[in-house]
């Protein structure tokens, strides 16, 4: 399938069953989308979103947070877990304000360089927060493009990893980046299921290696042992 294609297909997708009423999505800005990408790290939408709303009200910029302490910003956290993204996210803050006068950096070495940001982190929040052309590859686009592609190799393995992100990153379109992984990721978390995905409503189903072969219950491959 053409790389053109295939984001068309995906696009159209997110023009119909795409979520676009997210709180992180009325106003976008870096911030905002820094902040809910850090809570949706190992968080559902659903229980991210009252906390990205208190978060927000207390917290409306960046300097807000880097100036308040940390007691503060851990109690606005209490309940969401995984607590070091909570210290993740004050440390960054401090940073941002110390060494990139209070804007998130434009650049993938940048934001990647600050504390509970990866490579896919750093990628949402350019192409999210700024349209900017930036690749993604969390565990829901792993999986899409696993099966897409027929990728056989556990996503963990290092020479499978930077195949993925050669794709994702050819695959990625230049104009309405933000649209197009928004949409991989909302396809991932809700037609390319781990278990008893919805293939035939897949907008890319038609074209799927996995679904072809039958191998879509084996795809991704699970860490070997
Ligand atoms: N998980 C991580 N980032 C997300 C986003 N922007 N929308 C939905 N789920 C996500």
């Amino acid at each position: 399938m053409q790389h053109e294609n295939f984001q068309r297909a995906v696009l159209g997708w997110f023009d119909q069953y795409g979520r676009t009423h997210l709180p992180w999505q009325k106003e976008r800005t870096p911030y905002r989308v820094w902040i809910s990408e850090i809570m949706l790290q190992q968080t559902q939408v659903g229980t991210v979103i009252p906390y990205f709303e208190r978060f927000l009200a207390r917290f409306p910029d960046v300097e807000s947070l880097a100036e308040s302490s940390f007691d503060e910003v851990i109690a606005l956290w209490a309940g969401l877990g995984y607590y070091a993204r909570a210290r993740n996210l004050h440390r960054a803050a401090r940073i941002i304000v110390e060494r990139h006068r209070g804007q998130l950096p434009t650049s993938l070495e940048e934001l990647s360089a600050l504390p509970g940001i990866g490579r896919s982190t750093a990628g949402a929040i350019l192409s999210l927060g700024s349209g900017i052309r930036a690749p993604i590859l969390d565990g829901n686009v792993k999986r899409v493009l696993c099966r897409h592609r027929g990728i056989e190799g556990w996503p963990g393995n290092p020479r499978i990893l930077e195949k993925l992100w050669e794709l994702s990153e050819a695959l990625t379109p230049s104009i309405r980046v933000a649209d197009y992984n928004q949409a991989m990721m909302d396809l991932g978390a809700t037609v390319c299921t781990k278990r008893n995905p919805g293939c035939s409503t897949c907008p890319v189903g038609r074209d799927c290696e996995a679904f072809r072969s039958g191998r879509i219950d084996a795809i991704p491959a699970t860490k070997p042992r």
